[in-house]
């Protein structure tokens, strides 16, 4: 559906708030806590699709969003950096959400780092609503805190944390009750790390969501080879598989393009994929046998994929 920007707000040098309303409606379908949606960003030559977390509730007459200029941005966070003004019109998908809060916690803990904090913004207000047990800790740079806690409610239970080393993973984890669910949300590294220490200390897989806000972000190029459309394709440096296999007029399973969701995944015939998704466990991993294209690359000059 169309979406014209709204309102941009600078919040840092490198972040930016941005207001969509809808252009021809009324209203934006709803989108429940957690929800994200994805934007097409016009580019020279090619149109990036990113998703971005809904920042604002369950509200209907805007979405907002939160962007930071990714360093090494392959082109959509940089054109949303330099390009969006006011009035443009952007297609955009409706919410999609694979990141809602579990119903059946009796706490939520939350850890964020980064923009990883963007899901979060819209937790809050729903947590608050419902009086419901949680804890929240975010993990940014000291020079950022002062972006974000104007975004936080100020109460106890909410912790800005100067950097990821000052908060002390395992004794957080290990306080917990039964029945507290762990959402995690940030970069790579961040996410890996956290996720690796709950289950260490024997957090069940249920009770761990994450929501990987790392994307891709380009690498060497590849050749991937298509064993059943019997194509082969260039995967640019700044390319993603998933948009190679785009470009050239297939249409790959895919949903959120950030690593989390599964849909895209598809078999590995040959070749070493290089795995940046948090969706494969490591045994799958391990194996090689299949790959999430929106995020994941090749370690060996040559894919062949079942597709
Ligand atoms: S589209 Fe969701 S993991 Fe790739």
């Amino acid at each position: 559906m169309k979406a014209r920007i709204q309102n941009i707000r600078s919040l840092s040098a490198t972040i930016k708030h941005i207001t969509l309303a809808p252009d021809a409606e009324d209203s934006f379908p709803a989108g429940a806590a957690g929800a994200f949606i994805l934007l097409e960003i016009p580019g020279p030559g090619r149109v990036w699709k990113n998703a971005y977390s809904l920042v604002s509730g369950a509200g209907r007459r805007q979405y907002e969003i939160i962007v930071r200029r990714v360093a090494q941005s392959r082109g959509g966070s940089a054109w949303l950096h330099d390009h969006a003004e006011p009035g443009q019109l952007l297609e955009i998908s409706g919410p999609a959400n694979l990141f809602p809060i579990a119903r059946a916690a009796q706490k939520h803990l939350l850890l964020s780092a980064g923009i990883g904090i963007t899901p979060f913004l819209s937790y809050l207000p729903v947590l608050q609503r419902q009086n419901a047990a949680f804890e929240l800790h975010h993990c940014c740079k000291l020079d950022e805190q002062e972006v974000f806690r104007p975004l936080l409610p100020k109460a106890p239970n909410i912790t800005l944390h100067g950097s990821r080393n000052s908060l002390d993973l395992m004794t957080l984890l290990s306080a917990q009750k039964l029945n507290t669910h762990l959402y995690v949300c940030g970069p790579e590294a961040f996410m890996d790390v956290t996720i690796a220490a709950a289950k260490r200390i024997g957090w069940p897989d249920a009770k761990i969501h994450e929501e990987s806000f790392g994307g891709a972000t380009g690498g060497a190029s590849f050749i991937v080879k298509l064993a059943r459309s019997a194509m082969e394709l260039h995967v640019a440096e700044d390319q993603t598989l998933l948009e190679a296999l785009e470009d050239a007029g297939l249409a790959p399973p895919r949903m959120c393009r950030g690593g989390a969701c599964g849909v895209c995944e598809l078999p590995v015939l040959g070749g070493l994929p290089d795995h940046h998704d948090h969706y494969l466990s490591a045994a799958a991993r391990a194996a090689g046998k299949s790959i999430m294209t929106c995020v994941s690359r090749a370690k060996t000059p040559e894919l062949v994929l079942d597709f």
